[in-house]
């Protein structure tokens, strides 16, 4: 595919994505991204302008999406609201850029007849029992429980009825959990790393027992592009590299890795609603298409992200603050 539009690809993931496609790719890209509170040409900076382009705009601008979607190659749709506390305090946002936007992007590519990646969350399936045997899997019945994940299944399931009713040409992936660089300071490993920068204590959401199956974001990324060359049109695809912990285990690590007292940390309200476990099975993915993830060591990709935060205060720092005083505000 020479050339790609990438929603979303000034957030976390998305600028992962964008570095990672373009080093290990012929691609050009344009990003199509609103910079929301969310969102940092920061996290864009140094890429190639032969091949890189910021379009400052919205996903549910049917124009722009129109014309953009009409000048790619194909569309990888990773612009989301993807913060479930956020979710829980004003859902509005989510049902505009998760649903609407995700039907204009749809309806571009069935117009225009091109690729699409759908990129969704293990949220969508609910949560499991601590101590169920079985992880999610392709078959696993769709049952949110938040707004985010709510409007992310119901995002799924547009993808779905689009590829059913109109033929369109596209993929999905749902990820667990990722971790690493230029992630939000209100998620919850940078949210901790960035307060023990500050000398304050991490803050663990009721008994802390929830699990999530961490994975690297370069691995999920990887997938991504995996499927992108090879993933059968109308699949779904779960992305997970077996890393299952729970919060105060990560709380621990991550006090460990900076030097303090293991037991330094505070319990905060717990989150309405609050999934408990999230585990993903991802061999159809690894047996169809080769896949396997590379960072199998969380430790380590803990410890150098620690390092990318502490060597990158002035890319989180401006945003630090606004995000600690909406914490406060509900106990957490
Ligand atoms: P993020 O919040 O860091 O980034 C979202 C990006 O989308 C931001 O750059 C924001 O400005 C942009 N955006 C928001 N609304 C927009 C709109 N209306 N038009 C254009 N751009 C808009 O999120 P993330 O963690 O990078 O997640 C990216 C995708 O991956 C989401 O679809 C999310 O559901 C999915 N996902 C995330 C995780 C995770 O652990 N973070 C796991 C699985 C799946
Ligand atoms: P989060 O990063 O918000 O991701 P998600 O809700 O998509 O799983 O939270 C990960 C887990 O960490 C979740 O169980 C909530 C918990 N958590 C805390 O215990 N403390 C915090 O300060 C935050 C932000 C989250």
């Amino acid at each position: 595919m020479s050339s790609l539009l990438v929603t979303g690809g000034a957030g976390f993931i998305g600028s992962n994505f964008v570095r990672l496609a373009l080093a290990e790719t012929d691609s050009s890209i344009t990003v199509l991204d609103s910079l929301t509170y969310a969102g940092f040409e920061a996290s864009l900076v140094g890429l190639d302008p032969a091949r890189f382009k910021l379009v400052r705009g919205s996903v549910c601008d049917h124009e722009l999406v129109n014309e953009l979607v009409a000048a790619h190659d194909a569309v990888v749709h990773f612009a989301a609201e993807s913060h479930n506390d956020n979710s829980l305090n004003d859902p509005s946002p989510f049902i505009q850029t998760n649903l609407v936007g995700t039907y204009e992007l749809l309806e571009a590519v069935r117009r225009h007849e091109k690729r699409y990646h759908h990129i969704s969350t293990d949220e969508v399936y609910g949560d499991l029992e601590l101590d169920d045997p079985d992880r999610f899997t392709e078959a696993t019945p769709y049952n949110p429980s938040s707004p985010y994940s709510a409007t992310k299944a119901g995002s799924d399931l547009l993808v779905r009825a689009w590829v059913r009713s109109f033929g369109v040409q596209a993929t999905i992936s749902n990820c667990s959990n990722n971790y690493g660089p230029f992630q939000h300071v209100e998620k919850f490993i940078p949210r901790q790393i960035t307060n023990l920068v500050d000398g304050i204590r991490p803050k663990l959401y009721g008994a802390g027992l929830n699990v999530r199956d961490w994975i690297h974001v370069d691995d999920h990324n990887s997938a991504v592009l995996r499927i992108l060359e090879a993933g059968r049109i109308g699949e779904t695809y779960l992305i997970g590299a077996d890393g299952e912990l729970d919060n105060k285990r990560v709380i621990e690590m991550i006090l460990e890795l900076m030097g303090q007292p293991t037991d330094a940390y505070d319990h905060v309200n717990d989150r309405a609603g609050h999934d408990l476990r999230y585990a993903i099975d991802s061999t159809k993915l690894r047996d169809e298409l080769g896949w396997l993830p590379r960072y199998r060591n969380f430790d380590s990709g803990l410890a150098a992200t620690i390092a990318w935060y502490r060597e990158n205060e002035a890319w989180w720092r401006p945003m630090k603050q606004a995000t600690e005083a909406k914490y406060a505000k509900v106990g957490q």
